[in-house]
């Protein structure tokens, strides 16, 4: 079975006028499969659909999506899947076409060799502080312009570190470089935002499900930061994975951070 589908079968060619290659016209996800299962499948529908009445592009049908998504799975007991879903081609220059006929791009890509690790013992982070651009149509979204992810991961690329810390330019967290972020303090969560310039995550999305009042969502500031503060990083392929070190400091894992381990175990990955 391909590895890839472009509007529904095998195939790894786009038309070199694609509007997402050209302007970054469009969506994608970037889905957890285990064993041929994609648990948090209606999340991840729920915001690319959000994205496209947002963007006023046509709404994929999920039903094919997921078909798809199966396809390039199997045979793979876990694996990420990533949705593309643009505009198409034709308009004129960045002005839409009347009625575009989008494309869809399925993909798979095996998870980090060493993701059982990095949420054993963590990761270290860095902090990037940086403009993100924010808000309006685009907050939240999980659209194509990635560009400031881009260069946030060549400055963790240089220091050698998986993920950053980011921070906006009056010093409030965003999140982090593929990921949000989650404070335990005193065994309480803490969810900083929501921030416009950060993505809408589903894995946040499952943990504020779960954990109902114990999570807060509030404007957190670095200086906020307290030593005894653990830090997660938290997305929809990985999990949750604790931050080992920030900035060369070490960080506590959190005493709650186990147990939602498991818990996003059995909910997610079994
Ligand atoms: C920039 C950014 N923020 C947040 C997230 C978390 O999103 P999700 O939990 O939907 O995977 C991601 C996921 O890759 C991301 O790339």
């Amino acid at each position: 079975m391909s590895a890839i589908r472009v509007n529904g079968r095998p195939s790894d060619v786009v038309p070199a006028d694609d509007r997402g290659l050209l302007y970054g016209d469009g969506l994608f996800e970037t889905v957890a499969f285990h064993h041929g299962r994609a648990r948090l499948w209606a999340l991840h529908m729920d915001r690319l659909m959000r994205g496209c009445a947002a963007l006023d592009l046509p709404l994929p049908d999920s039903d094919r999506l997921l078909d798809d998504g199966r396809a390039v799975a199997e045979g793979r007991a876990r694996c990420a899947v990533r949705i593309t879903w643009t505009r198409g081609r034709g308009g004129r220059a960045y002005v839409p076409p009347d009625r575009p006929l989008p494309t869809s791009i399925v993909m798979q890509r095996p998870l980090p060799d060493d993701l059982d690790m990095q949420r054993e013992a963590g990761i270290d982070l860095i902090t990037v502080r940086t403009e993100l651009p924010s808000g309006g149509p685009l907050g939240g979204l999980k659209h194509l312009n990635r560009l400031p992810q881009v260069l946030i991961g060549a400055q963790c690329r240089a220091a050698g570190v998986p993920e950053a810390l980011v921070v906006d330019r009056d010093g409030c967290l965003v999140e982090a470089l593929t990921g949000n972020l989650v404070i335990e303090r005193d065994g309480r969560l803490i969810a900083p935002g929501p921030h416009p310039a950060a993505v809408d995550g589903v894995g946040l999305a499952w943990l504020r499900a779960a954990a109902g009042d114990a999570l807060e969502q509030a404007g957190f500031r670095t200086d906020q930061l307290q030593p005894d503060d653990a830090i997660w990083v938290l997305n929809s392929v990985a999990g949750i994975r604790p931050v080992a070190r920030l900035d060369g400091a070490a960080r506590p894992t959190g005493r709650t951070l186990r147990a939602w381990q498991r818990r996003w175990a059995e909910d997610v990955e079994n």
